[in-house]
């Protein structure tokens, strides 16, 4: 009989063939001309599920659908596994820096280049695939599993917390596994300790009801543009701190035993350098790079508008300006405490003649694992048989907010299972996926599902 491995195998070409189908549909979420392919994805997906042999249904939401695949053939003693991901995308702009067009996936160097190949089509190609690999060698899984595929990942997951409060004794699981994060490094599979939440703002400024002259007005009347500079400046101090009052009071050092893994983990700065092409300078005094991604919060500014920025010179003193603001949060901050405290700040900055407003675009918890415990082993067990190593510990910057909703609704303990590689260009031009990884992928989760039945199966 053909084993699970064996046909992931001798499909492979045919798994490719699909996933270029998959990618080609340019879902991205924030855009509305792309609600019609946003939806046509769902039903990919749906389709994916139910050729593969789970029950599967499209449900409507409020905004972009979520699909639902079920296979519950393991009966009730075995585990059930909720698998989450998300097939919606990033807007692929801007469009002339990308080297091949990015809903034309094209292999180049051992890479799928594509929008939406590392995050997170591709990743949850994977699961697809690992499950169809099991039923359609032996007829069944060895664990139940749920299929929870969200279309609004990337604009804040906005309908995903209603649908799955409101599901929650059919999504009930023991274990839910994500893979939408990426690996320590290209041969070092990691599992994941921590994500970073996300509070997420536009501070607007105005100032005059209408843009003027900048010689005729300027030095009379406050500049907006101005103003907002000196807001943004003035959120760090010289020592990188964020320095909105009381933002640190809810931050919580991880255990020792975590700070003593990150310390001990092969950090390649020269690496990183390259990846970014630039040096690494952010941040706050006192903490190693790894420590300032993965344990301590930070604020970006995402995006800045405001007066004149077409060719050539207008002078012109801007009514308003506006930017974008992101505060990446560690446990055990809140979304709902960051912004009180920033509006309580921008109101003692705030200049006269100038006046503020916060919108809060979206927000998520930080989340922070139960590190260990047979599910941990069992990952380790299968990502170490795939990929030939061991993995690592890791933490993640980036936010996945659902995730601490996931494990209060469903009493659940989570794997963040990556499978991009650092430099995956993740929201950004040329984002790729290795084909590498996504092979060794497909095999870790087949693997993957065994141990977790395992398990359950040794502790009787
Ligand atoms: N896949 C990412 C999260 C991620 C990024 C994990 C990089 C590991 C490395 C996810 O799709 C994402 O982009 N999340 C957003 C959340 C936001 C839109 C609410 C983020 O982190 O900005
Ligand atoms: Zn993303």
């Amino acid at each position: 009989m053909t084993s699970p491995l064996e046909f992931a195998r001798a499909e492979r070409s045919r798994f490719y063939r699909e996933l270029w189908e998959f990618l080609r549909i340019p879902s991205v979420s924030a855009k509305s001309e792309h609600d019609g392919d946003v939806e046509r994805t769902a039903d990919w997906v749906r389709d994916q599920l139910a050729g593969a042999g789970l029950e599967a249904q499209v449900h409507a939401t409020p905004g972009h659908p979520v699909v639902v695949g079920e296979w519950r053939g393991a009966g009730a003693d075995a585990p059930t596994v909720l698998i989450y991901g998300h097939y919606d995308v990033q807007p692929p702009e801007p469009l002339d820096l990308w080297e091949s067009p990015p809903f034309e996936p094209e292999v180049r160097d051992g890479r799928i280049y594509a929008r939406g190949a590392a995050d997170d089509k591709g990743q949850l190609f994977l699961h697809l695939k690992a499950l169809e690999a099991h039923l359609a060698t032996r007829g069944q899984l060895p664990v139940n599993v749920v299929v929870l595929a969200e279309g609004e990942e990337e604009v804040g997951s906005p309908n995903l917390v209603p649908f799955v409060a409101e599901h929650r004794e059919r999504l009930q699981a023991d274990t839910v596994v994500i893979s939408d994060s990426a690996m320590f490094a290209p041969g070092t599979p990691s599992l994941l300790f921590s994500l970073r939440g996300l509070a997420y703002f536009e501070i607007h400024a105005m100032g005059p009801s209408t843009d003027l002259h900048s010689g005729a007005y300027g030095g009379a009347v406050a500049n907006p543009a101005n103003a907002l500079a000196k807001i943004v400046a003035g959120l760090h101090d010289e020592t990188g701190r964020i320095a909105v009052s009381g933002f640190y009071d809810d931050v919580a050092d991880p255990p020792p035993e975590v700070l003593e893994g990150i310390r001990r983990l092969p950090f390649d700065a020269d690496e990183y350098a390259r990846e970014v092409g630039t040096s690494p300078a952010g941040g706050e005094e006192g903490y190693s790079l790894l420590e300032r991604l993965w344990t301590r919060p930070c604020c970006d500014v995402n995006g800045l508008l405001s007066g004149y920025t077409g060719e050539g010179a207008k002078t012109v003193l801007p009514s308003s300006a506006m930017a974008k603001v992101s505060f990446r949060l560690v446990p055990d901050q809140t979304p709902e405490r960051v912004r009180e405290l920033l509006e309580a700040h921008l109101e003692r900055v705030a200049p006269s003649g100038v006046a503020l407003k916060v919108v809060e675009l979206h927000g998520g918890r930080p989340w922070r694992a139960a590190v260990g415990g047979p599910v941990f082993d069992a990952a380790s067990r299968a990502l170490e048989q795939a990929f030939g190593a061991r993995p690592v510990l890791a933490g993640e910057g980036g936010s996945i907010p659902i995730v601490v909703e996931l494990e209060e609704l469903l009493g659940a303990e989570t794997l963040l299972l990556g499978f991009a590689l650092p430099g995956a260009n993740m929201h950004a031009p040329n984002e790729w996926f290795a084909t590498d990884c996504f092979e060794k992928g497909i095999e870790t989760l087949v693997r993957l599902y065994d141990e977790l039945a395992g398990r359950r199966a040794k502790l009787g």
